[in-house]
């Protein structure tokens, strides 16, 4: 059977020899144009001139375009209709696209980009969040508050109590390959376009409106991205837009990709967050109440704001059984690029809060940290009662108790504790920090709507298999996991299944690959394609050999009839002589779901991802210079369909999630100008900043959802494991002083450096 087969990507082979073919790789016709934005270099203002004389005037420059000559809908946005591709009037943060250059080459596109004369009237930018919230800047009428319990009397009641504020910075997506596209006029104004984005119906459906037709008259196919994260969402329709509208103005192919910095000034990253804590404890560590206040910097257009600011409140309890809980979450509109979706959605900087929390009850009680996490805990899978979430969701699959027994043995903690706390006794300038977090994370879009997927499958007379399904190829491995599950449904191998691009025209109307549910709806939706079709050959050759459909059996690549055994292909193609159809779609839709945003009640997710990690890091608190030395993760993929994909999906998402929260840092100026651009001032972690000693494991548990053959999506929740090296920091930089270190993210050696200070205070 080839699901729970640990196979290598798809690609693999592809991606290491440079042969993967990525948008910008796909060859165009000789007379293809490229495109590049002019951007504003003023945050906040309004256009008073624009004399793009010398752009035109420009080598190789065929149009140039502002918002007044676009055709159509000047809108990008996937959500309120608030981003017009190009500046209408007022510009709104340093680096939006005022004016587009379609020109013979790239590089000629770029340099015409820089000699138009742009005059703006400058008014003053709102950049931070204090500045937001003064002028009551922000999505929606006021701050959405969901509450559960009785927050006020229960804080004043608790025995002890503790208020505290943390900051947390934003995050660039940094996928190796930036954002691209290409558009490729046809006949009779029809359009096909190459994206890399991980939502092609939502660019089928932008650039439909820009170029004034009808859906179906617009297609787009996606290969592959590499690395999307959640920021090819929504952030590559201002390219297809544009080059579909310069496609269709000039009849010739259209190409567009952006420069790393360009990437970095124009699209949305993840949402910073200040989150503000009062917490009523007890001495066993038990947290009796806590009230949190979330503002988060949304930028200057909706985006996807609303839904990543409600998940971060949806986990602002994590693996906790809170009793009085109350959220209240701002979320502000800012004279910076339009923060988006980023791994974890909001989940991580929600998760972030409360695992701030219990670092700062177990300083204050004394208690060890994994201790107090343990008594805060919903109850367990097998408990006669449930913990209920602020939500009012039932917690029925919690299965940290056992997770976190098991992480505990096998990374020895309670022995490498002691053995650190001897070395920071001994060490005045070296000092070491262990630090544990777990994760529980809901799965399913919150839009309900969204938890649908269509496939289309066609078996060939041969025997071969072709696969399509609305997924998008990110890296994550989606398309590998989904073809085992074809594989298994026919019982055939891997070599007879052709996994192919994503395209609009075969599989219409799908959601972003989005929430980590890509191998969970697409699974379902293939494995009901595929079943569809067995079944028709089943039938088929039941009567052709007088037995019961239910006699005739997939395996091995043989299909047995009885006393006769075919090959897979000999079945097809006798299927096939029989006038039956061997092509099918399937769709899935996931059940149970009931969600009020607004009131903030309901089922919105249909189960729980779960996980658990422990990460240990050395401090020089003379220059605040730190390093991750081991991490120890114990990670709940359900039945796993691929351990090596999700194994991997594991390691990534959590030295991404580290990354966050030390060495990645985005700074702007007074004027909203962001000065971390490029990778010489924005730092991902390189290869050698992984742990040395990293010891990943799978909790290898069926799902009690029925999810595809009782899997887990494994995408975003190990992101937030990455938590735990910020904890470790923090323990490290508590062992210089009494006080609670206060350590803000990211913790970068400056930071570091600042806590220790603190902490010795
Ligand atoms: N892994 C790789 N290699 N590249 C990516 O871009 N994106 C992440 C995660 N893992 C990403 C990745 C994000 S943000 C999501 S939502 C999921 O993959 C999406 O894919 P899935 O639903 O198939 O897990
Ligand atoms: Mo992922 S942030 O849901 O694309």
């Amino acid at each position: 059977m080839s699901v729970g087969s640990p196979l290598p990507h798809d690609a693999a082979a592809l991606h290491v020899t440079g042969a993967a073919r990525y948008t910008d790789d796909i060859p165009l016709p000789a007379n293809a144009l490229h495109l590049a934005f002019g951007l504003s270099d003023v945050a906040r203002g309004t256009l008073t001139k624009l004399d793009l004389t010398a752009v035109r005037a420009a080598p190789g420059v065929q149009a140039v375009l502002t918002a007044d000559d676009l055709p159509h809908a000047n809108d990008v946005s996937p959500s309120a209709h608030d981003e017009p591709l190009l500046a209408t009037g007022t510009v709104h943060y340093l680096g939006q696209p005022i004016f587009l250059v379609v020109a013979d080459s790239h590089l000629q596109a770029r340099h015409a980009a820089r000699l138009g004369v742009i005059e703006i009237a400058e008014e003053t930018p709102i950049l931070s969040i204090d500045e937001a919230l003064a002028a009551d800047s922000r999505y929606e009428d006021g701050p959405r508050i969901w509450t559960k319990g009785d927050v006020e009397t229960a804080l004043s009641a608790a025995p002890h109590r503790l208020q505290g504020r943390l900051e947390m910075g934003g995050q660039e997506h940094f996928y190796l390959e930036g954002q691209a596209a290409a558009a490729l006029p046809q006949e009779g104004g029809d359009m096909v376009v190459h994206s890399s984005t991980q939502h092609p119906t939502e660019i089928q459906h932008k650039v439909a409106e820009a170029i004034g037709t009808h859906m179906h008259a617009v297609r787009v196919e996606t290969r592959r991205m590499g690395g999307g994260f959640g920021g090819k969402e929504s952030q590559g329709n201002a390219l297809a837009v544009s080059c579909a509208v310069a496609a269709q103005l000039t009849g010739r192919p259209c190409k567009m990709r952006y420069d790393r910095d360009d990437d970095m000034m124009i699209t949305g990253k993840r949402h910073d967050f200040r989150i503000d804590y009062d917490v009523g404890y007890d001495a066993q560590g038990r947290v009796l109440a806590v009230d949190f206040v979330q503002a988060t910097r949304c930028g200057w257009a909706m985006d996807l704001s609303l839904p990543v600011a409600d998940r971060a409140m949806l986990h602002a309890d994590n693996a906790y059984d809170l009793t009085h809980c109350r959220i209240t979450s701002h979320r502000l509109k800012t004279n910076t690029q339009s923060a988006t979706a980023y791994r974890g959605f909001g989940g991580p900087q929600g998760v972030f809060g409360i695992e701030r929390v219990m670092d700062e009850v177990a300083h204050a009680t004394g208690l060890d940290p994994v201790q107090v996490r343990q008594a805060n805990y919903y109850p367990a899978i097998t408990a006669a009662t449930h913990g209920t979430t602020p939500y009012g969701m039932p917690v029925t699959d919690f299965i940290l108790h056992e997770m976190t027994e098991a992480l505990l043995i096998t990374a020895d903690y309670a022995a490498r504790r002691k053995a650190i706390a001897d070395w920071n006794a001994t060490n005045p300038i070296l000092k070491k920090g262990i630090g544990f977090s777990p994760v529980k994370f809901g799965i399913s879009f919150t839009l309900t709507h969204l938890n649908q997927a269509g496939a289309l499958v066609h078996v060939y007379q041969d025997g071969s298999v072709h696969l399509n399904h609305g997924g998008t190829e990110m890296g994550q491995g989606l398309f590998q996991k989904v073809a085992q599950v074809a594989a298994s449904r026919f019982g055939i191998g891997m070599d007879a299944i052709k996994i192919t691009a994503t395209d609009t025209a075969k599989v219409p109307n799908t959601s972003a690959t989005a929430a980590s549910s890509g191998s969970d709806l697409n699974g379902m939706a293939v494995a009901a394609a595929c079943d569809t079709i067995r079944d028709r050959i089943a039938a088929c050759l039941a009567a052709l050999h007088q037995i019961d459909a239910q006699d005739v059996q997939f395996a091995d690549g043989n299909v047995t009839c009885g006393d006769t055994t075919l090959t897979f292909a000999e079945a097809a193609k006798c299927a096939y002589e029989n006038r039956v159809s061997l092509s099918a779609t399937g769709f899935y839709k996931t059940p149970d779901l009931s969600w009020d945003r607004i009131k903030g009640q309901g089922r919105p997710f249909f189960y729980f991802a779960q996980g658990a990690a422990l990460t240990e890091v050395v401090i020089d608190t003379l220059t605040g210079e730190n390093r991750i030395l081991r991490a120890d993760i114990l990670h709940d993929a359900g039945a796993s369909l691929n351990a090596a994909l999700d194994i991997g999906q594991v390691e990534g998402g959590y030295v991404q999630g580290a990354g966050w929260l030390t060495t990645e840092e985005l700074v702007w100026d007074e004027k909203g100008h962001l000065r971390t651009h490029a990778p010489s001032t924005y730092k991902i972690p390189a290869c050698s900043d992984r742990p040395d000693i990293f010891n990943v494991a799978l909790w290898d548990a069926p799902n009690p959802a029925q999810t595809i053959y009782r899997s887990k999506a494994v995408g975003e929740p190990p992101f937030m494991l990455g938590i735990s090296a910020h904890l470790a920091l923090s323990d490290a930089v508590a062992a210089c002083g009494a006080t609670y270190p206060d350590l803000q993210a990211p913790a970068t050696a400056e930071e570091v450096l600042r806590a220790t200070h603190r902490a010795r205070a």
